[in-house]
């Protein structure tokens, strides 16, 4: 075959034009690629982190399970004691008063113990139907004096059909019975606390928002971590044993700080 210069020209335009389309594509396609990979690392390193998290809380669990059980047995003794001592008539007034202090502070280490051998454990006993509104409306009740005494405004909105969730309906207290003592901690005068309960064909979202100083962006990596704690009373416990109940669930649990906003979980 002959082809003319004329035809020549015509298909080196076509060829240049192919290569060049097939050069964009080559481009488009190095963009989309290099997209999923930053998409997959990122999903990896998350992944990375709630494998530490969780070997951390099963480490912490463990350790201070067993510690929470011996210094429990010792305590008890001092407490016995000092009711013995307390019942004692020839024991003064003054000095009752003193035992009275140290068995009080005894029940409070004790709480603490409770609670460390709560925030190790795993499984829950008693899973079953839980209502997740009826839950939170008996929390907030619990905690009506002190949002009127603290004057916080709350905000309960609940769709109207939540499913119920098999769960146990102890550790569904606890969480929010945390969340929601966290809230009015950081809102000593006033605020806002709203809760949210919604639900769509595969999963219950609850949403729980203060409007108190937030959490520092430092912070916000330690938060669900035992132990950790900004408070003078605090154990560093509460969130601890939110993220396992809610890890036991097969739930997850995000915080967000916008500045200058209060904490959303
Ligand atoms: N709603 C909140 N607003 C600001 N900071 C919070 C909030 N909830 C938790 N935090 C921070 O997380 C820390 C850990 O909370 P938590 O595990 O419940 O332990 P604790 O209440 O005993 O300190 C708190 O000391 C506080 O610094
Ligand atoms: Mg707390």
């Amino acid at each position: 075959m002959v082809l003319t210069r004329r035809q020549i020209e015509v298909e080196n335009r076509r060829l240049i034009d192919e290569r060049e389309l097939l050069q964009r594509e080559i481009k488009e396609w190095n963009k989309e690629l290099e997209k999923r990979v930053t998409q997959k690392s990122r999903e990896l390193e998350k992944a990375h982190q709630e494998i530490i998290q969780a070997e951390k809380l099963a480490a912490v669990g463990h350790v201070s399970a067993g510690m929470a059980h011996e210094i429990r047995n010792p305590l008890n003794s001092i407490n016995l004691f000092a009711q013995i001592l307390l019942a004692d008539s020839a024991i003064s007034d003054e000095n009752k008063n003193y035992i009275s202090k140290i068995s009080h502070e005894v029940e409070r280490i004790d709480s603490i113990l409770v609670q460390m051998l709560a925030s190790s454990q795993n499984e829950a006993k008693n899973a079953q139907k839980v209502n997740l509104q009826e839950i939170v409306t008996s929390v907030l009740r619990s905690a009506q004096p002190l949002i009127e005494a603290q004057q916080v405004e709350l905000r309960f909105d609940s769709e109207e059909d939540i499913p119920p969730v098999h769960a146990d309906p102890v550790e569904m207290e606890q969480i929010f019975t945390n969340l929601i003592a966290n809230a009015l901690y950081e809102m000593p005068e006033g605020g806002t606390l709203k809760l949210l309960l919604k639900a769509d064909a595969e999963k219950i979202m609850i949403h729980i928002s203060d409007s108190g100083p937030g959490i520092p962006q430092e912070n916000m990596q330690r938060i669900f971590d035992p132990f950790f704690t900004t408070r003078s009373k605090g154990t560093g416990f509460g969130l601890s044993v939110v993220l396992r109940i809610v890890n036991n669930c097969g739930g997850r649990i995000k915080v967000e700080s916008p500045p200058g906003q209060g904490a959303h979980f």
